[in-house]
């Protein structure tokens, strides 16, 4: 345990803490997010345990009738940050974005469940289950078409990892000819090497003005969108969170939904064979319109592990992949595949590493006896935040960072994981 370390990250959420809700990090996202809020909680559960539950019973203040939770909650307008709640218009109270982010909040209140004793604040983790359900729900209702199985999303900002290569093909089709010209204001916080290019970003408003014109009609969205792949990280995380889920109904005697949440952790499974990539061995995610894999190895292809799938024979494949990054990759584990030309170790979700990926990457490892994997992990995320700062994501070459600093989940991810694991 590192006193000063963990000072640090205590005084980073704290400052982060905007009254019931955390922003990511001041001036490049001004707003509450929802799976960084979820990742947030762990951390104030290391000092709060009341706070912890406030995170993310604030987030879920923003759900919507149909059970959607939104990626993004509006409280105030911040002019420093685009796409603003003016150019969503979503959400019926709270102004929101109109898509949806990583579903990792029923496994974060498992968790605190197991670990939390006290009984007032118990009683508000299980009055958060019903709106959990109605979370994951909504996904099997409108996100996880039959055929595929897997997590279908609609925008690249859905999967949390914004700008993987794995969204380069599908997005190449989306029409942005008729986009209004707009600024950009995430330049102003962050260097333009390090952040999406003109072409994606032009994209990303494309399909949020295609939902606006929908009036954020999630059937419509669902099956007309111009953007439909089908995202291994989602997958996995939802496969996860659902069992989480079916845990959590049975020690709270929800006895009524165990049968429900068995067919939806079914359903998934199936995904996971749907996302497997037979040619490159790996699991990845798929555009839904084309039927096309990925091909890609990224981070998000080795939380089979979180998930709990894989046969013998496709975790010996990606024990490969695992064998050949680790070899060249001064820590692990890369957003993106270094033997891939798309690598690049500084920018977005093209190679830099991510605390939060890392964190379940590790769960997945020790769960499954991997304690190889799980270690290696745990100490270079321990290095990185140790040497280089509580930074949004680093490079899996140098170490350093890249795009904010004082991140609030990097924080989090120190207090309730790898700052206290070595
Ligand atoms: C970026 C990340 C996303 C995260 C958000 C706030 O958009 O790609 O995963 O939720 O920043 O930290």
């Amino acid at each position: 345990m590192d006193k000063n370390t963990d000072k640090q990250a205590r005084e980073i959420l704290e400052s982060n803490d905007k009254g019931g809700f955390t922003v990511p990090t001041g001036g490049l996202y001004p707003y509450q997010w929802n799976w960084d809020s979820v990742f947030v909680a762990l951390g104030f559960a290391t000092f709060d345990e009341s706070r912890a539950v406030k995170e993310i019973e604030t987030l879920f203040e923003a759900q919507w009738e149909d059970g959607f939770l939104p990626h993004i909650v509006f409280r105030r307008d911040d002019p420093d940050y685009f796409p603003g709640p003016s150019f969503w218009k979503a959400g019926a109270g709270i102004p929101s974005s109109g898509i949806t982010q990583p579903p990792v909040a029923a496994s974060v209140i498992s968790a605190l469940w197991s670990s939390i004793a006290d009984a007032g604040i118990r009683d508000r983790l299980a009055a958060l289950f019903p709106k959990l359900l109605a979370w994951h729900r909504w996904f099997l209702e409108y996100r996880v078409p039959a055929e595929a199985g897997a997590v279908v999303i609609t925008h690249p900002w859905e999967s949390g990892r914004d700008n993987s290569p794995e969204w380069d093909a599908p997005a190449s089709s989306i029409d942005v000819s008729n986009i209004k010209p707009y600024t950009r204001r995430d330049l102003k916080h962050a260097e333009a090497h390090m952040r999406p290019t003109k072409e994606d970003y032009d994209r990303y408003i494309a399909l949020v003005e295609f939902g606006r014109r929908t009036g954020w009609d999630h059937a419509v969205i669902a099956n007309e969108g111009p953007f439909r792949v089908a995202d291994v990280g989602m997958t996995m995380i939802l496969l996860r969170a659902t069992r989480d889920l079916l845990d959590l109904a049975h020690k709270l005697g929800h006895s009524d939904v165990i049968h429900e949440l068995k067919s939806h952790r079914a359903r998934l499974e199936q995904g996971a064979d749907y996302l497997w990539d037979d040619s490159a061995n790996t699991y990845c995610s798929r555009d839904t319109i084309t039927g096309r894999h990925s091909g890609f190895v990224t981070n998000a292809s080795f939380l089979y592990a979180y998930g709990g799938v894989g046969s013998a024979g496709q975790r010996a494949h990606m024990a490969e992949h695992w064998n050949r990054i680790s070899a060249r990759a001064e820590y692990m584990l890369p957003s993106h595949d270094p033997d891939d030309s798309h690598f690049d170790h500084m920018r977005y979700w093209r190679g830099p590493i991510w605390m939060v990926v890392n964190y379940m990457l590790a769960k997945g490892f020790e769960e499954q006896g991997m304690a190889e994997w799980n270690a290696r992990i745990a100490a270079d995320s321990e290095r990185l935040i140790r040497e280089h700062g509580f930074n949004e994501a680093f490079s899996p070459v140098t170490g350093s960072g890249t795009g904010g600093s004082g991140f609030s989940w990097t924080a989090a991810m120190w207090l309730a994981w790898c700052g206290n694991e070595a």
